[in-house]
């Protein structure tokens, strides 16, 4: 938590959306109208969803993008303050707040519509006020619901300003060379891992493989995270596989951007990168048992509560 917003350790530069989600029994066809079991809205967004769930695991962290000068984006820069969040780097738009229509099916799993909204308008305004929140930070964290070239500006700000880029290519498509050279840490699941690597990921293997051939590109690490069958990283050493807590998902919603938050969290307090990926995985077990994104992030203590993560095995040794 950073209530008095002391210089941050994280800085989260990217989306924030508020989240309108419908939890029906199956996904209706073409024509069908279905009526939903129950309906929410709660915040929402890659980027706030991320600083949402570092701040919750301690950091000190800003957040920088965009919302609308609506009620949405009131409540969510108001979420984020109440979580410790600097918000204050978000501005205000012309255009309406990010939205995300949802749908969280029996199963758990969700199907995502975006409307960009003010998402859309990041570009070398916000990375001026990033340059000025970078200050004495350690991590940016990045995801791609804002404007490629906004990206890829502030991963260049970061990378010379010493900090550890941390990217999460969601939703997925093709990283220009120059932004795979400024990043450390990429974190992506199964389908992202796949359509940039082009090669098929189907366990824990051919995780290792596809995250060999992305760390190839430039980062030191690259984390592949797979629901239910775990956590692969490839670094220089060896490709290791962490195996997922069991518990019973309700929601997967966010449990990607719990993972990356609470891993950067972890980093920022100097954590080595095995034990930041096992508090990534306690927190996003825990966040699919809840439905929601930022309402069914962890806090720190929580975590305690949680078995400990098996040490990783190793997949492909170097
Ligand atoms: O990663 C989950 C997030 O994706 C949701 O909160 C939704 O806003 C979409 O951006």
């Amino acid at each position: 938590m950073n209530p008095d917003h002391a210089t941050p350790e994280v800085v989260v530069f990217g989306s924030l959306n508020m989240d309108l989600v419908l939890r029906v029994p199956r996904v209706p066809d073409a024509g069908e109208t279905l009526q939903a079991r129950s309906f929410m809205s709660n915040p929402g967004g890659k980027g706030a969803n991320q600083a949402t769930a570092c701040a919750r695991q301690g950091a000190r962290v800003a957040m920088v993008g965009r919302v609308g000068n609506d009620a949405f984006g009131l409540a969510l820069k108001a979420s984020l303050e109440a979580d410790g969040v600097d918000a204050r780097p978000v501005a205000t738009d012309a255009a309406a707040t990010g939205v995300a229509l949802i749908m969280v099916d029996d199963g758990a799993q969700n199907r995502i519509v975006l409307n960009p909204g003010a998402n859309a308008s990041v570009g070398s305004e916000d990375t001026q006020r990033l340059r000025r929140a970078l200050a004495g930070a350690r991590i940016l964290s990045l995801q791609l619901e804002v404007p490629m070239p906004a990206v890829c500006e502030a991963a260049a700000i970061a990378h010379a300003a010493g900090c550890t880029v941390v990217l999460n290519p969601a939703p997925a498509q093709t990283l220009p060379d120059a932004l795979w050279a400024l990043v450390g840490i990429v974190v992506l699941n199964e389908t992202e891992a796949a359509m940039l690597s082009g090669m098929a990921v189907r366990d824990a293997s051919s995780a290792a493989r596809a995250a060999d051939a992305l760390r190839r590109r430039g980062p030191a690490q690259v984390i592949l995270t797979m629901g239910g069958d775990g956590v692969v990283i490839a670094d220089a050493g060896a490709c290791r596989h962490f195996p997922a807590l069991a518990v019973q998902a309700v929601d997967t919603t966010a449990a990607g951007d719990t993972f990356i938050g609470t891993l950067c969290a972890a980093l920022a307090r100097g954590d080595a990168i095995d034990a930041g990926i096992a508090l990534g995985i306690q927190a996003a077990a825990l966040c699919v048992t809840r439905a929601g994104a930022q309402v069914s992030m962890p806090c720190r203590q929580e975590l305690l509560a949680l078995p400990a993560v098996p040490l990783p095995s190793v997949v492909l040794p170097r």
